[in-house]
């Protein structure tokens, strides 16, 4: 098991360890008996740790763009990238080091969606690797003002342990470069069964 999440029981941990007898790549029929057993299940809260590569440049980008705004050049742009899309494959780490043990990757895009200052629209699922939470997923949908120290998420799903979780991720830039990478911080929070 990594050291990336802690459990919180709200519940019994005989609970705790029933919860995660359900899992993944279950056909339609058990996702079903999942279902009618929610009334008999407990809440629970569990907490992520793990950092955030974003790479793009060198020879091996993890992030790159895949649209941006033709036909328009102005200053909104300039200034904020407005209109860029870029598609992530990002790898989360346990530490900020990218060497560190690889939890699971973050697949989706980010996009800057604002006119005013720079601020991602994030479309990511965490896709984690490592330990009880291989296999499973979690989906972030939120606004990411970069600049700002502390960047609230929310999440707004997951599949596998993490079946219909919602929570919030919180982003703090770790490290970045001139050249755009950037070490990103991430603390999950999230409610699930
Ligand atoms: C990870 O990289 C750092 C330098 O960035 C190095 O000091 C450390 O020894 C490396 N650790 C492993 C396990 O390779
Ligand atoms: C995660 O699960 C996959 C598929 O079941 C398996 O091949 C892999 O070894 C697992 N990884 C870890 C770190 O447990």
């Amino acid at each position: 098991m990594g050291k990336f999440h802690i459990q919180i029981p709200l519940c019994s941990i005989v609970l705790l360890s029933f919860s995660f007898v359900h899992c993944i790549n279950q056909d339609p029929i058990a996702v079903q008996d999942w279902f009618k057993g929610l009334d008999t299940m407990q809440e629970k809260v569990t907490k992520l740790h793990f950092y955030f590569h974003d790479i793009v440049s060198g020879n091996s980008p993890t992030a790159m763009r895949v649209a941006k705004p033709t036909g328009y050049t102005g200053l909104v742009n300039t200034l904020t990238g407005f209109g860029s899309v870029v598609m992530a494959d990002d790898m989360l780490t346990s530490g900020p080091e990218p060497n560190s043990t690889v939890v699971g990757r973050a697949q989706g895009f980010y996009a800057s969606a604002s006119m005013e200052d720079i601020g991602f629209l994030m479309t990511m699922n965490f896709a984690f690797s490592d330990g009880d939470f291989n296999g499973s997923s979690l989906s972030l949908l939120g606004r990411n003002p970069v600049l700002h120290e502390y960047r609230e998420m929310p999440i707004v799903g997951g599949s596998g342990v993490f079946r219909m979780a919602r929570g919030i991720a919180t982003a703090k830039t770790y490290k970045f470069n001139l050249l755009g990478d950037a070490v990103v911080e991430y603390n999950v929070m999230v409610v699930h069964y």
